[in-house]
């Protein structure tokens, strides 16, 4: 298929009264019937109408599956099912999403479960065909795992790409602000840092403006269809094409993926079955907060993480940590060291000619590797290995970790700025201002989230979504949902997660896991594990209160291997733990699989 997809005359297109209705009660009435009766789609074909193949591919609610190619697993179904491209026009024509099935393994099967990954950015797709059986471990053998590429993600049609053949995003970012991110150093007096940082603040605010002028002109109108609203509409539309009309969403949303499952419990709260949201970033500030205020609680949890590792790295040693000089050296001293490596330079960038792309190691670009690093504990004898080394002059490990992948586009901003509510352009002294206070107050990583999250210059975003949901947030649902977060999560605090339990209420249950990374396979835990498991075989939820501590300490080469039962299950988490940090960032993972 190609870009563009065929649009459905009003006419044709599916007869709609209300967004709510979306006329899928009757199709999917019409693919069940279909299931059974071969010559069905003949008959569908001819009462809507249609004449010629094209239109034929784009009835709303046709699923197309088949296999999913030499990727995917040999049990995995792929295909895609077409869906209206704006649920209140029905004359915008229709969108295709890319779509993938595991099949259960145990019976009675007791129906599906939608993933999403997260980023905004990662394919559903993808991960289902190639890494279902693992995701299965969470929820279960007896579902079948479904992923889905949210709008203008993956194969889904439209697709966000906004630069043309041979430019991407990692070419137009290149050696600028948006890729080296901010340079800072922390001996700088705070008016002297403010003048550096509003300077650099001001060549970022000029890109976005660069790059979102230049979606306007090659994707128009396509752009605003790509919000958070509509793909709670998909998932509803899936889940009664797939399930049939009366069936309740299953749902398991990591990071952004909690995003989306907050959109989605408050939009359709009827529709609940059983969702899971992990690792809970705050949608109220997502939607209604300029993006420069969100910092300042999203990384309370930042520091405690960043000193563990050190304090993991002191207990470990030079052995797996070879930031150390020896085992238990104090952690403040293993700390300054690494600081006082990053503050350099800030004065003097690092030449790292035999990286993958040759170029500069600048500081704004290591503290986003430490971030970066912080949210996967399982790589941090990787990262502490590739940060010794650019200590001693080698930086090609750390600068090919943080620069931006071939063939990216601006999918994440073109979900992240649909959802937003506008405001006006900030100040870049506002933005500056406030960014040094959290960095001087909450995290010595404050600037890096704004560059390795894009989620700015949405003032500069051409198009008005047709829907915007914005709250409230505090509905009582038809099933209550699991909120699972981790203590010392860097990019999505503990805090995030209380805050949607104390507004769903008895509407939803909380489970921590004390352990530091993003979301809790970021470091497995049987008890954790077993918690997800009770919760989607029969809703069983965990007691308030519970905590559930990893069977992975942080920074440690050997696992702690509890039961047998456990073990399998908890190595599978650890590889989907990394593998879904890679997908969040578009990048292989064959290698785990
Ligand atoms: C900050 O540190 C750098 C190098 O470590 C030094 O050259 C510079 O003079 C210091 N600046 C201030 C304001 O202390
Ligand atoms: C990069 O070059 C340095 C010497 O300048 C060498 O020691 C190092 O092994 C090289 N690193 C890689 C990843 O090739
Ligand atoms: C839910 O939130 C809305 C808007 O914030 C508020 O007006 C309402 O009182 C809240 N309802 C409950 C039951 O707390
Ligand atoms: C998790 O459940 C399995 C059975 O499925 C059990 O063998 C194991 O002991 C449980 N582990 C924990 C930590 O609760």
């Amino acid at each position: 298929m190609d870009d563009k997809p065929q649009v459905l005359d009003a006419e044709h297109g599916a007869k709609r009264a209300k967004p709510k209705d979306v006329g899928v009660s009757r199709f999917v009435l019409l693919l069940v019937a279909c299931a059974t009766l071969p010559a069905c789609w003949m008959l569908i074909h001819k009462a809507w109408g249609h004449g010629n193949h094209a239109e034929e591919q784009n009835v709303l609610g046709k699923v197309s599956w088949g296999g999913c190619g030499s990727q995917g697993s040999r049990l995995a179904e792929c295909g895609d099912i077409t869906v209206p491209l704006d649920y209140f026009d029905e004359g915008a024509g229709s969108a295709s999403i890319g779509l993938a099935r595991y099949p259960a393994s145990v019976s009675p099967r007791k129906g599906i479960v939608l993933f999403n990954p997260g980023g905004p950015g990662g394919s559903g797709k993808g991960l289902v065909a190639r890494a279902g059986k693992l995701l299965q471990t969470l929820v279960g053998e007896d579902y079948d795992v479904i992923g889905f590429d949210p709008r203008g993600i993956g194969d889904s049609k439209p697709s966000t790409k906004c630069f043309s053949e041979g430019i991407d995003y990692a070419t137009f970012s290149r050696n600028t602000i948006l890729s080296r991110s901010y340079d800072l150093a922390s001996n700088l007096s705070d008016a002297e840092a403010k003048k550096i940082l509003i300077r650099q603040h001001i060549e970022a605010e000029a890109l976005y403006k660069t790059q979102f002028e230049v979606c306007a002109r090659t994707m128009g109108d396509k752009l605003k269809y790509m919000g958070t609203s509509s793909v709670v509409r998909d998932i509803d539309f899936i889940t009664k094409a797939l399930e049939g009309p009366n069936s309740l969403i299953n749902f398991y949303g990591f990071s952004y993926g909690t995003i989306l499952g907050q959109y989605l419990v408050n939009m359709l709260p009827d529709r609940i079955g059983r969702v899971a949201i992990d690792g809970v970033a705050d949608a109220t500030a997502w939607v209604s907060d300029p993006y420069y205020t969100w910092y300042r609680e999203w990384l309370t949890s930042t520091t405690d993480a960043y000193d563990l590792f050190f304090q993991r790295c002191s207990e470990v040693g030079p052995l797996h940590c070879e930031l150390a000089h020896e085992k238990a050296e104090k952690p403040s001293d293993i700390k300054d060291r690494l600081e006082s490596f990053i503050d350099g330079l800030f004065y003097e960038p690092l030449a790292v000619s035999n990286a993958t792309v040759p170029g500069l190691l600048t500081s704004g670009r290591v503290r986003m590797f430490l971030l970066g690093n912080l949210v996967t504990p399982l790589s941090w004898p990787a990262a502490a290995h590739a940060l010794a080394q650019a200590m001693t002059g080698d930086g090609a490990a750390v600068l090919d970790a943080v620069q931006p992948r071939a063939g990216a586009d601006l999918q994440r901003s073109a979900v992240s700025c649909n959802d937003q509510l506008p405001h006006a352009a900030p100040a870049p002294g506002a933005v500056v201002g406030e960014l040094l206070d959290v960095f001087r107050t909450v995290t010595r990583l404050a600037f890096t989230v704004v560059t390795t999250e894009p989620d700015a210059g949405c003032e500069f975003w051409p198009v008005t979504p047709p829907e915007r949901f914005a709250g409230p947030w505090n509905h009582t649902l038809s099933n209550p949902i699991l909120i699972l977060s981790n203590e010392m999560d860097p990019v999505t605090p503990l805090r995030s997660g209380e805050l949607v339990h104390k507004l769903l209420g008895d509407s939803s249950s909380l489970l921590i896991q004390d352990s530091p990374g993003h979301c809790t396979i970021a470091l497995p835990s049987a008890c954790t594990n077993n918690a997800t498991r009770a919760f989607f075989a029969d809703g069983t939820l965990p007691k308030p209160g519970t905590h559930c501590a990893t069977d992975y300490p942080p920074f440690s080469v050997d696992a702690v291997r509890a039961l047998d039962v456990d073990a399998g299950r908890l190595d599978a988490q650890a590889r989907l733990g990394v593998i879904l940090d890679r997908v969040r960032k578009g990048a292989d993972y064959d290698d785990l699989l």
